[in-house]
């Protein structure tokens, strides 16, 4: 027996919480029952535990009523107002979810970082320091493959080319602030074409595609421009499309005789025979006088002819066949009215061909190719 003046208030507290009966008393709350020597006793429920179950009945009460009569905490909009909150803060952090939302950079000190990373990400092992094409096509040209916006080619540098064609997915090794840099550098290169490889993929106008297939040589889309008002039948995004687009840019006012030396215009329709520096398909008489047409047209605007060759045979043969044959260019556009416009013709044979000598014919035919630059 123990009384309560004896007991500390923390006894009293347990006791009044627990109502447990004191040892050595079993004996008179003892039961009859008796399972195999487990005996029960008669002890109350504790009131703490008492307590806590009505709370619980309180607590279903109110969200019963919260839930059912009042409509709310109910799981459908507990979701939508999540939902909400994600999208406000995916709006908020654009970059952290996809880079495709990442906006173009225009500033110098970014182009000049892109500038960097394309050399140090061996970008020009693939597609040349300039971006003319190699292995790769010709970023310097207004026709893309994938997708000539920032968008897609964000998407490109993320996901790589098409399967086997070379281009790697850089995902994984470039982070997504150093691929807004290339993208956005890759995409101020249209600001200064270079002739390399010959234009592949679809036409794009400021990152809004205009065309369909380009003027590759698989796939050349006839198209018609108009000089003057004469139709000349031409295929979209080829040289005279590039050629009148040029004249008529602030590009071509403000360019200096340097800037110009660098821009070459590869002509897309003219094939010489095999060996031959006199002989051209009918396609390419078209060429040529579409082009005479459009220097009548524009009477300030003169031109020198290029002619290149591939690797194969050797190199003072290749010259002077390439001579040859920006020669005959030249003599022929005389021929049209135009030869006061045409100030030079050289040969360059196969000092600027890439493509290895052992390579497929197809792939050296890039390397052969008749172009012309403008000169004020
Ligand atoms: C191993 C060679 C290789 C390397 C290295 C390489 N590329 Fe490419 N790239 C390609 C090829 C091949 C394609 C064409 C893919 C296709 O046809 O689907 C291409 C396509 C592209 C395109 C799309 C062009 C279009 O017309 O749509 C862009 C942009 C590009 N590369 C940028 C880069 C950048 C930036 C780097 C450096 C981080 C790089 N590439 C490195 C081979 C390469």
């Amino acid at each position: 027996m123990s009384n309560n003046q004896n007991m500390s208030v923390w006894q009293r507290l347990i006791k009044s919480l627990t109502k447990a009966n004191e040892l050595g008393r079993e004996e008179d709350v003892m039961l009859d029952h008796d399972y195999d020597g487990i005996k029960e006793l008669d002890n109350v429920l504790p009131p703490w535990w008492v307590w806590g179950f009505y709370i619980t009945i309180g607590v279903s009460i109110f969200y019963l009523a919260s839930t059912w009569v009042f409509g709310r905490y109910n799981q459908y909009n507990e979701y939508d107002g999540e939902v909400a909150e994600f999208a406000e803060y995916k709006a908020a952090h654009p970059e952290l979810f996809s880079d495709v939302d990442l906006p173009q950079l225009t500033d110098e000190a970014s182009l000049a970082k892109g500038k960097q990373l394309f050399t140090d990400k061996t970008c020009v092992a693939c597609h040349l320091p300039t971006g003319a094409g190699a292995v790769g096509p010709n970023l310097t040209d207004k026709n893309w493959i994938l997708g000539g916006d920032i968008k897609s080619v964000l998407n490109t540098l993320a996901k790589g080319g098409r399967p086997g064609k070379g281009m790697v997915a850089w995902e994984s090794t470039i982070s997504k602030e150093d691929r807004q840099l290339l993208a956005s550098y890759v995409l101020s290169l249209q600001k200064n074409f270079v002739a390399g490889k010959a234009p592949e993929g679809d036409l794009w106008e400021n990152g809004v595609k205009v065309g369909g297939e380009g003027a590759t040589a698989a796939a050349k889309e006839a198209a018609t421009l108009d000089v003057n008002g004469e139709k000349l039948n031409v295929f979209k995004g080829g040289i005279e499309d590039q050629l009148l687009t040029f004249v008529a840019s602030d590009e071509f006012k403000n360019a200096t005789p340097e800037v110009l030396k660098e821009k070459w215009f590869d002509f897309d329709n003219i094939t010489f025979e095999m060996g031959s520096a006199d002989k051209i398909t009918a396609d390419s008489q078209g060429q040529l006088e579409n082009l005479a047409k459009i220097l009548k047209a524009n009477p300030a605007v003169k031109v020198k002819i290029g002619g290149y060759t591939d690797k194969v045979g050797d190199d003072t043969g290749n010259k002077a066949l390439s001579q040859k044959r920006a020669d005959f260019i030249k003599a022929e556009l005389t021929k049209l009215g135009v030869g006061s416009q045409v100030t030079g013709a050289e040969g360059y044979g196969e000092q600027f061909a890439k493509v290895d000598e052992k390579a497929s014919d197809d792939e050296r035919a890039s390397d052969r190719r008749m172009a012309l630059r403008l000169e004020k």
